[in-house]
């Protein structure tokens, strides 16, 4: 069965976000309204991707032309403890949502992956091309098994087009403070629980170790705003649509009105969505302090098992094929992120 052609104009475009709720998926929502402009429609569906007969209903109501697929459990610490329900809900719930898209000839998916699957990276930058190392926990697992299962979708039925993001760390909220990140109980990554210092919810933050080989001792990575990272799934969608990037940001809207005969991508495109800055714990606590307007208190523990020194990513092909690039640097990303915060010390428990 053949592919849906991504060549009609933007407020056609029937897009099925899965994780539409989540951090990562709420952001992109509101960033695909925005370039739908005002025939943009957004409808909910609460729904299981495990539940084969809600994501049949799902496809029989909406002519849906492309996927981007976000949801998927991503606590690193608990797919240790929880492999079963990680590979179940990650895995299966992947394939149960590519075989009915595929029975409604819809082959055209953009892909929540992560730099985890890069492992103990063998060189930085890490460009797409750095090899793929094993994961150190299920979660990380799931990410890379699911790279390999879309690429093989695409190599037994050339009419995939699969895109595969590779995020490095997501931080950050929409400058409204009215959406943003919420982890459930005591957060595993950083920001969120600097937030949660920050606003009072937590004593001081532990800095997992100083003695790394970095200049102030502390883990150093690609912080990256959620706003940022949601408009690299749009730019991935134009990409899709066989739009070649133009520097300039680019998104939904650049669909409309080029009438292009059918463009339309076939194959699997591989993208680091990073900024290629490193930033340390340290310089984090530091933007924090600055958002806030008061101290961060912290103190310093052994380093975690499973963490690396440096990780960062090269950005260079998401600019030079899909005309992304990050706009917003660590302080704005603090600063949104303690908006958020601020106006919601409980998350959404407190709306
Ligand atoms: C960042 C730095 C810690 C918490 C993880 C996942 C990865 C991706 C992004 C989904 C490290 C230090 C942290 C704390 C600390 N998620 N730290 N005190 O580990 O780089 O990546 O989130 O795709 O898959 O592995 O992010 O925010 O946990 O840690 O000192 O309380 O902050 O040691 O140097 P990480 P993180």
């Amino acid at each position: 069965m053949s592919n849906k052609s991504l060549a009609t104009s933007a407020e056609k475009l029937c897009i099925l976000v899965t994780g539409g709720a989540g951090f990562i998926g709420s952001h992109t929502c509101v960033e695909l309204l925005a370039k739908g402009e005002d025939e943009a429609r957004l409808k909910f569906y609460c729904a299981n991707i495990l539940d084969r007969a809600a994501l049949e209903s799902i496809f029989a109501e909406n002519d849906i032309d492309a996927i981007i697929h976000f949801a998927g459990f991503k606590a690193v610490g608990e797919s240790v403890a929880k492999p079963l329900e990680y590979y179940w809900n990650n895995i299966a719930g992947t394939l149960v949502l590519c075989d009915v898209s595929r029975a409604h000839g819809v082959k055209n998916i953009v892909f929540s992956s992560s730099a985890t699957v890069y492992g103990e990276p063998e060189f930085i930058p890490i460009t797409e091309d750095c090899p793929k190392h094993d994961a150190t926990n299920p979660y990380g697992q799931t990410k890379s098994m699911l790279e390999q299962i879309l690429t093989d979708l695409y190599v037994g039925d050339n009419e995939w087009n699969v895109v595969l993001l590779r995020y490095f760390n997501p931080i950050g909220a929409h400058e409204s403070g009215m959406i943003g990140e919420d982890p459930k109980g005591i957060p595993n990554n950083l920001v969120p629980y600097v937030a949660q210092v920050a606003v009072g919810k937590l004593p001081y933050l532990n800095v997992y170790g100083d003695d790394y080989p970095t200049p102030d001792g502390t883990g150093i990575r690609d912080y990256i705003h959620v706003v940022d990272l949601a408009r690299g799934h749009v730019a991935a969608l134009d990409w899709m649509a066989g739009h070649v990037g133009t520097g300039e940001p680019i998104g939904l809207g650049s669909i409309k009105g080029e009438a292009s005969p059918d463009e339309t991508r076939r194959g699997v495109g591989i993208f680091n969505l990073g900024t290629g800055k490193g930033s340390s714990v340290l310089d984090v606590v530091h933007a924090f302090e600055k958002a806030c307007g008061h101290e961060i208190p912290y103190e310093i523990k052994p380093r975690r098992a499973g963490d690396i020194a440096v990780n960062y990513a090269a950005c260079d092909k998401a600019h030079s094929e899909m005309g992304w690039k990050a706009e917003y640097d660590l302080d704005r990303m603090c600063e949104d992120s303690w908006r958020w915060q601020s106006n919601n010390p409980d998350g959404y428990r407190s709306a």
